[in-house]
């Protein structure tokens, strides 16, 4: 169960690529165990029960694509996974597997302290006939129970040993409440349940958007600002969970700015879970030594750190207020803890226009110091950073082909040396999306057509904004052109590609680019129009402006916790901001109008010869809020995407 700081819930990290908006409900006007066996959950095991999903999201799942045709597995969260017939697969914990890799043939297999006694098995005879035949290969563990039952279920202990090092593959606790639930889970799901006695055994949640830093490009931008928050119940509806969870991820914002969060890291004791695989994701700059410490409590955690890139300069670009050194401090610290499979520490790393020639350094860094690296595209916002949008394609990606092909060569060429790195997260698939969305933008702008913006800024309102622009963006945002606008500078030519999927693109004119709903509009235009004509200027007038407020993220903590969002619907979303928008311009800030007369939207192109006025901006921006903030879900549940992070492209 994922639960979005919406209070929605999906069922899993694949399902918002072919859910459209749907949702199985809402934390904020449901409890967890109503959701679980509510209408939409129930119809979901129906129709997997009956193989029928048509017309339902699980009918476009992305998940069997990237699964040779399969759904995921049931989840133990044990070391083994079923294979064929009576073989298992285990990874051999990373630790161990190092040390003694160079004598495989020495290691020794142990059932509940027994040794097995057919090691190096041909792996069709430890399908077909099992009686505890074993293979270690290339790091894992092929095996079957002597007496032919699952080692995921059997209670019993697999042991590697060498000489005096041993290593013990992960198992179910089946004496504990986790345990308890994971097998009546497992019998309801093979008995097609639709209603379920037992309880979710992963949460992923979503709880803040607090943070301590600045990052000027962060997707939660827009719901920090106006003030979402999950109602209080939720929380502890979440940490009721726990005892039952065979894996609970808790993200923020940063959620070592949570008090419980914290609080769970310094007191929980694994006793009460001992099925418990713990995972978070964070910023890295509040995990000090004695926070790490406590990790070591959790034989089993997932650990994720955002390091959008190794290059100094351009970490602290992007990460506004977080110091490289201290954050790699940590970093390394985690990295000196991890065991794969069962303690994982990934770098998460976005790439945008600011860090993607960084990409061959940032792949070579992660692999020579063993990292397991996930590569996550910037494509729904900010603008200045998404891969799918330019003012000049060519001019704004000099150098990014070279970079994916160094990229890719050095990805293939860690890849046959075995590199650990990849071992942990093979980067490949990623690096060669980032170049399948590259050429796919780069085939689109074949065709281009100049239009020339031309800036009257008569106030001198420009130099008071963040970062002006115009855009030219599709209804649903996925196909993008803009220029940033520069104080003192009064044209701009844009290059837009004339593509056939868009029949038109709104103008669009933001005071500030990184924030994502606050452009007005100022035209429209055709797809076909664009096509039809060689040279089109656009004269544009910025109306008196003044800066709104825009406190720094940690102010953010405290200042809207008595006036928080609970989010029904994401639409509200949409009408916060407006209505912060309305406050604000009351108050005299933001884009103002001259005079009773001026029109109510107060930027208009002055001529734009063919381009229809936008007559409702408000429905606009309403489908891009429904639209918006889901896609988002992408960065925190999976490494990446087959093909296409957007539905559209
Ligand atoms: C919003 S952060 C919250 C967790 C934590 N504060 C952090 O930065 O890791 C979750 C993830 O989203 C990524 N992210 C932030 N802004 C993004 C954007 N505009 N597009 C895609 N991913 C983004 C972050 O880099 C991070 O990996
Ligand atoms: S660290 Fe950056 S990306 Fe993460 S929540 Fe904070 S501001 Fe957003």
């Amino acid at each position: 169960m994922v639960i979005d700081l919406t209070g929605e819930v999906v069922p899993c990290a694949y399902f918002h690529f072919s859910s459209g908006d749907q949702n199985l409900g809402n934390t904020n006007t449901r409890t967890i165990a109503e959701i679980w066996n509510g209408p939409s959950y129930r119809e979901l095991r129906d129709r997997h029960v009956r193989s029928d999903f048509d017309g339902h999201p699980c009918g476009a799942c992305v998940a069997p694509r990237l699964m040779n045709g399969r759904f995921p597995d049931f989840e133990w969260g044990a070391g083994f996974r079923h294979e064929e017939g009576h073989c298992h697969i285990a990874q051999i914990p990373e630790h161990f597997w190092q040390k003694h890799r160079e004598h495989a043939e020495e290691i020794a297999v142990l059932e509940d302290g027994v040794p097995l006694t057919v090691p190096a098995s041909v792996h069709d005879d430890i399908r077909k006939h099992g009686g505890g035949r074993y293979s270690i290969w290339h790091g894992s563990l092929y095996l079957s129970s002597i007496d032919g039952t699952s080692p995921v279920t059997n209670g019993r202990n697999y042991e590697l040993r060498r000489g005096a090092d041993a290593a013990r593959i992960a198992q179910v606790h089946s004496n504990t409440r986790s345990g308890s639930n994971l097998a009546l889970s497992y019998q309801e799901f093979c008995t097609g349940q639709v209603v379920l006695n037992s309880k979710p055994s992963k949460i992923s949640f979503i709880e803040t958007s607090d943070c301590n830093i600045d990052c000027p490009s962060c997707s939660q931008n827009e719901v920090r600002l106006v003030g979402v928050r999950h109602r209080p119940s939720t929380g502890t509806d979440v940490r009721n969970s726990i005892p039952f969870l065979q894996e609970l991820i808790w993200h923020g914002g940063e959620p070592f700015l949570i008090p419980e969060f914290r609080e769970f890291l310094k007191n929980y004791e694994i006793t009460q879970n001992p099925n418990l695989s713990f995972g978070f994701m964070s910023n890295g700059t509040m995990i000090t030594a004695a926070e790490a410490e406590r990790l070591k409590k959790f034989d089993r955690f997932n650990v994720t750190i955002s390091v959008d890139s190794f290059v100094r300069e351009t970490y602290e670009r992007m990460r506004a207020g977080a110091k490289y050194d201290r954050v790699m401090e940590s970093l390394n610290r985690l990295l000196k803890m991890q065991n794969w499979p069962q303690r994982k520490v990934t770098v998460a790393m976005i790439i945008g226009k600011t860090n993607i020639l960084d990409l061959a350094f940032n792949v070579n860094y992660a692999i020579e110091n063993e990292i397991a690296l996930m590569l996550n595209p910037i494509i729904h916002y900010p603008l200045t950073d998404r891969l799918n949008a330019f003012q000049d394609f060519k001019r704004d990606t000099v150098g990014w082909s070279e970079v994916f092909e160094e990229t890719i060569d050095l990805v293939a060429s860690a890849s046959k040396r075995r590199e650990r790195s990849l071992r942990f997260l093979d980067a490949t698939g990623a690096v060669k999306e980032l170049q399948r969305m590259y050429k796919a933008a780069e085939a689109r702008h074949e065709r281009c057509r100049r239009i020339t913006v031309r800036v009257d800024d008569p106030h001198g309102s420009l130099r008071k904004m963040h970062s002006p622009g115009i855009a030219f963006q599709s209804r649903n945002q996925q196909a993008g052109s803009y220029a940033p606008i520069r104080d003192g500078v009064s044209s701009y030519d844009v290059l837009i590609p004339y593509d056939d999927a868009f029949e038109s693109l709104d103008i669009q004119f933001y005071p500030n680019l990184y924030e994502g709903a606050g452009w007005t509009g100022v035209g429209r235009v055709e797809s076909r129009d664009i096509q039809a004509s060689a040279n089109r200027v656009i004269d544009i007038a910025i109306p008196r402006y003044d800066a709104p407020v825009r406190p720094r993220n940690i102010l953010y903590l405290k200042s809207n916790r008595s006036n928080a969002l609970h989010v029904e619907d994401r639409r509200l979303i949409f009408d916060a901001y407006q209505e912060l928008a309305f406050r604000e311009q009351r108050a005299g800030f933001g884009m103002r109008r001259d005079s009773a007369t001026e029109p109510s939207s107060s930027l208009r192109s002055k001529a734009a010869p063919d381009c229809d006025d936008v007559q409702d901006d408000a429905a606009q921006r309403e489908l891009n809020a429904r639209r918006g903030w889901f896609s988002f879900l992408v960065n925190y549940f999976r490494p990446y995407e087959v093909a296409g992070y957007g539905r559209d492209q």
